[in-house]
Order: structure tokens, then sequence, then C-alpha cells
């Protein structure tokens, strides 16, 4: 499995960070491009049984970053064992007004993109060209603010990606907040369970949104229910933020792994074994991730850490991994799972 030479990437990473973020992220993913595939072996300690079958690592890009789908080739090459790419809508979406993206002391990012995005039609074409080259599974997260367009969306996917995550979860994304409510939320699940053709997410928002909490906690047991696969916990907190165009946005980055390791326990108490769960909040290191295997993720995802510590990230992540387990005498993360 080939993980790429950062030296370069790392220095522009700094120079990045000189720019206003909004403006520093599409740097990013332009010198992308760039960044030369050279072997590394993944160690087998850091391989894992997932969904999404055996992840070399466990560890994934998680939704918002490639919005298109167009670079998931060159993203997987920084050493991602899947990516997320998306979320898209049907139709394109132009997003909020900027600024939409600022910095927050303690590596935390505050955004209010209002998910920009091609549509369907076209990120459809982008991942054609692109999810083969990534040589690991993709991802396609898909929103929307009724059953029907979730559906289509999902439908319109077919062959385009390995799994699918559900995103009913962007602060920016209001009307969607509807869709958890029982009857339409199980409405979803029954479509999508009869048109079933790739294993699917859920990603949820952190349970301290407490307009969300009970509506969410009942939802994630009619996915288990119904045998879906997975839960990706968590999506941003909303948070006020006069600096943004819509005077609010959601958190994160390291504030929001409190919330997230809460959303884990919750999660696991209410659908016991049922879910493989993804675990993305503020996950900046090997120790994040072996905390959040250690209460029952399978796999982990990262944003913000790449934003603020940039593409070596995630050989890292996989470096400390395999030292860590082997000085707590483990053969693999299976060991460390609960
Ligand atoms: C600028 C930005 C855009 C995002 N866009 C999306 C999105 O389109 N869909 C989605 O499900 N999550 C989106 N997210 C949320 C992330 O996927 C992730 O759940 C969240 O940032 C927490 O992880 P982190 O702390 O590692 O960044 C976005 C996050 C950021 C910072």
């Amino acid at each position: 499995m080939a993980v790429t030479s950062l030296a370069l990437p790392q220095i522009a990473h700094r120079l990045l960070r000189l720019l206003p973020p909004e403006e520093a992220h599409r740097a990013g993913l332009a010198l992308v491009k760039f960044v030369k595939p050279q072997r590394l072996e993944v160690p087998e300690e850091v391989m894992l049984e997932t969904w999404l079958g055996r992840l070399a690592p466990p560890i994934g890009l998680a939704a918002g970053l490639d919005k298109t789908g167009e670079r998931v080739a060159h993203l997987s090459a920084l050493g991602f064992g899947y990516v997320v790419a998306g979320s898209i809508t049907l139709a394109p979406r132009a997003g909020n007004r900027r600024p939409r993206i600022v910095r927050r002391e303690g590596e935390a990012l505050v955004n209010a993109m209002g998910l920009p995005n091609p549509g369907l039609d076209a990120f459809v074409k982008n991942l054609a060209r692109a999810a083969p080259a990534a040589g690991v599974p993709v991802v396609a997260s898909v929103a929307g603010t009724d059953p029907g367009e979730i559906l289509k969306c999902y439908l319109g996917l077919r062959g385009a990606a390995s799994g699918v995550e559900v995103n009913l979860s962007s602060p920016s994304l209001s009307e969607a907040a509807a869709i958890w409510s029982e009857e339409m939320f199980r409405l979803l699940v029954e479509r999508l369970s009869e048109a079933k053709w790739c294993p699917v997410a859920l990603k949820v928002p952190p349970l301290a949104r407490s307009d969300l909490r009970e509506l969410v906690l009942k939802a994630v047991k009619i996915w288990a229910d119904f045998g879906l696969e997975s839960i990706t916990a968590v999506n941003t907190l909303p948070v006020p933020e006069p600096r943004l165009s819509t005077g609010f946005g959601g958190l994160s980055g390291r504030p929001l792994k409190k919330y997230m390791l809460e959303s884990l326990r919750e999660l696991r108490r209410i659908i016991g074994d049922g879910c493989e769960i993804n675990a993305v909040g503020g996950i900046f290191t090997a120790e994040d991730a072996l905390q959040a295997f250690e209460l029952g993720a399978k796999t982990v995802q990262i944003y913000t850490a790449l934003a603020y510590r940039g593409p070596s990230i995630v050989r890292q992540m996989i470096t400390d991994l395999a030292k860590t387990l082997r000085k707590l005498g483990m053969r693999s993360i299976e060991e460390a799972l609960p």
C-alpha cells in the first residue's frame, strides 16, 4: 500500500496557514495533485476488516473537503484507507456567502459552507474518472431535505462509489432536520433498504445537540434494526460565530472530541453491536484514534487535523498507531476493540 513522501507538501502547508481558511483549503486541494506516491508498507497491525472491507488503515478522510469528487485519488495517496467525497445534493448548490469558514483557538474551525457542491450528475462523472485511480474505497456523502431527494442521489450513485454516507446532520442544511422525525426517518430507511446496492452509513450530529438528541437516538435504533451497516459520529456542533456571514456555524477540530466520545459511548449503549461506527470529531493523533477504537469505533475519520497539521498527519498516525499497539503487546487494532 503506497503512501507518500511529504516534505514539500508539508512546507507548502505551513505557507497556506498564512491565507484565510477558505483560500487555504482551495489552494491545499489544488496542491494535493502534486503529491507523488512512494511505496511504504502499512503494517499488518493497523489493518482492519470493516463495513468497507479490509482497510489499510481504518482511517478515512471525512466528508466536506473533496466536495466535487475530483481529488479522491490524490487524497488517497496521503495514506487514507478510504475517502469520503461530498456531501452532494441532487441539484448543484452555491453554498452560503463568504466568509463561511474561520479558524478558532485550540486547533478548531467553524464553518457555514452551506453545502456548496456540483450536484449529483457532475459528481458521478467526476467519481467515474477519479475513484478507480484512488485504489481505496470511496464513499459518497449525500445530503437532502426529504427522503425522495436522498433516495434519488443514492440510486444515481450506483456503481460510482463503494459506499454511501447519508448526511442529515449539517448545521447549514437546517431543512434536513425534519427527516429525523420518526415517521420520515422510517420512510427513508424503508426506501433505502428496498433500493440497496451498497453498504450505507448514517452521519449523525453530536448528541449534545438538544434539538435533535431524542430523535437521533430513536433513528439510530431504526437504522440498526433494519440491518444497515454503519453510523458516522459526529458532524459539527452548531455555535454562534459573528465572523461568519450567517452569524453561526459548525464547530470542528480539537474542542469537538469530547462531544464525539460522549456520542460514541451513548450510541454503543443504544445499538449494542448492531452497526459499525466511524468516529469523527477532533481526532488528531494515534492516541485519539485508539481512544475511539477502544469505545467501539471500527474506523476513524479526520478533517480539521489535516488542515492544521498538514498532509503528513495520516502517515504519522499510521506509524504511531503501530508503535503504540506493539508497546501494548497487541497484534492488531482488532485486539483494542471492546
Ligand atoms: C469546512 C468543512 C466542511 C464540511 N463539510 C461537510 C459536508 O459537506 N458533509 C459532511 O457530512 N460533513 C462535513 N463536514 C464535517 C466533517 O466531515 C466532520 O464531521 C467534522 O469536521 C468533525 O471532524 P474533524 O474535527 O476531524 O474536522 C465539514 C467540516 C468542515 C470543517
